[in-house]
């Protein structure tokens, strides 16, 4: 199938399978159609139907509430019937020949591992290698469920042929309990990516700031990894604040500690709890780690006064602790493009 997309500053065309979701046409075949969450939350893909017809795979979707009017759709949910012709508001450009550009392809669950009581860390082994950039996320749907979901990669590599996830349980969350329910190990999933623009490059040459909620440290390992890899932290700053409940909910301490040992003082890393204060002897088995209490940005805050100018922020995890890291960063003057982040909606 053809399809037209008229953006505000020029036409692109390009050939969309059957039953291939048209945002994911289009960005796999080079073209920057706008896009946050990939999997119907955001209402960021809108686009208007100027001719032709579509099919709606997800006509409850949350993102449809930003829709403006009866002819407007989510790209990321829908298919085209035939050739279509479409409108977005915005520009679009041809993909960055530097980013990755996102492709399809199948992989299986290799392994799953019980971080906490309601987190699993699972890698998944890829039929086809994938180049990604650290803090970026992929599409992941298994035959049982519909719809896709945004997991963020916790590992970096190029032509990487397992990618490494951590995945929250929701309570009533369909793929999520579908994991925590029974083993999974060797289920065929499918794999849409890599996607997002909270992407860490050694290039980038500010201090860093990453402020994650719970299974929002996916994305943070990735950029540990990128960074301690490149030396990142001889020549700049990295503050990492990651908010969990309790020293129960908290996972990956031993991991980051060793990040901290490989890459010296100029990485700190606090963790920061919400419910209940860590004890002593917690805080003395991790020494190289520094504990806070209270809501991670609010510890963010804390800790960063003064120290905000010039840095590059990556946020993620729970929408509301994004939102308010978010604020909290606009209001201390940090351009929104130094702003990155992915919510977890
Ligand atoms: C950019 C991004 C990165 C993310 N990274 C992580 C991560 O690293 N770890 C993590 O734990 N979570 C992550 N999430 C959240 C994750 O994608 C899921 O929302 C969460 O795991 C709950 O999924 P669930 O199936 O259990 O819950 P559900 O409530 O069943 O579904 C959650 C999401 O799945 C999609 N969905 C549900 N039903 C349908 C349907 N019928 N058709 C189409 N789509 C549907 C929607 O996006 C919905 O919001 C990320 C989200 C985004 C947007
Ligand atoms: S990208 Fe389609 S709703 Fe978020």
């Amino acid at each position: 199938m053809k399809i037209q997309i008229n953006a505000r500053n020029r036409a692109h065309h390009f050939d969309a399978a059957a039953g291939e979701k048209i945002l994911c046409a289009g960005l796999a075949r080079g073209i920057g159609l706008p896009y946050e969450c990939g999997s119907g939350t955001c209402g960021t893909c809108r686009a208007r139907l100027v001719a032709g017809q579509i099919e709606d795979g997800w006509a409850e979707a949350p993102g449809r509430k930003y829709l403006k009017s009866a002819d407007e759709f989510l790209m990321c949910q829908c298919t085209a019937v035939g050739d279509l012709a479409l409108e977005v508001t915005g520009f679009v450009e041809d993909l960055d020949p530097a980013v990755c550009v996102p492709a399809a392809c199948k992989g299986r669950i290799r392994e799953t591992r019980l971080l906490t009581r309601d987190v699993i860390e699972l890698s998944i082994d890829l039929d086809a290698a994938l180049d990604f950039d650290a803090g970026q996320f992929v599409l992941v749907s298994v035959a049982a469920i519909p719809g896709a979901r945004g997991w963020s990669m916790v590992n970096h590599e190029r032509h990487a042929r397992t990618l490494r996830f951590v995945v929250k349980r929701k309570p009533g969350g369909r793929l999520s309990d579908w994991l925590f329910e029974t083993p999974r190990e060797g289920c065929e999933v499918e794999v849409f990516g890599p996607l997002g623009s909270a992407t860490f490059y050694p290039e980038v040459a500010k201090n860093i700031l990453c402020i994650a909620g719970g299974s929002g440290i996916a994305g943070m390992m990735s950029i540990l990894e990128r960074a301690a890899a490149s030396n990142y932290f001889d020549r700049h700053d990295g503050d990492l604040f990651f908010g969990v409940r309790t020293m129960a909910d908290a996972f990956y301490l031993e991991e980051l500690a060793a990040y901290r040992a490989r890459s010296g003082e100029r990485l700190r890393i606090t963790i920061v709890l919400s419910e209940q204060p860590a004890s002593a002897a917690e805080q003395a088995a991790h020494s190289l780690l520094r504990f806070d209490t209270g809501f991670v940005h609010e510890a963010a805050a804390r800790h960063m006064q003064g120290r905000l100018q010039g840095v590059r922020a990556y946020l993620a995890g729970p929408a509301p602790a994004v939102d308010a890291s978010v604020r909290l960063l606009l209001m201390a003057r940090v351009p929104g493009s130094d702003i990155r982040y992915d919510k977890f909606s």
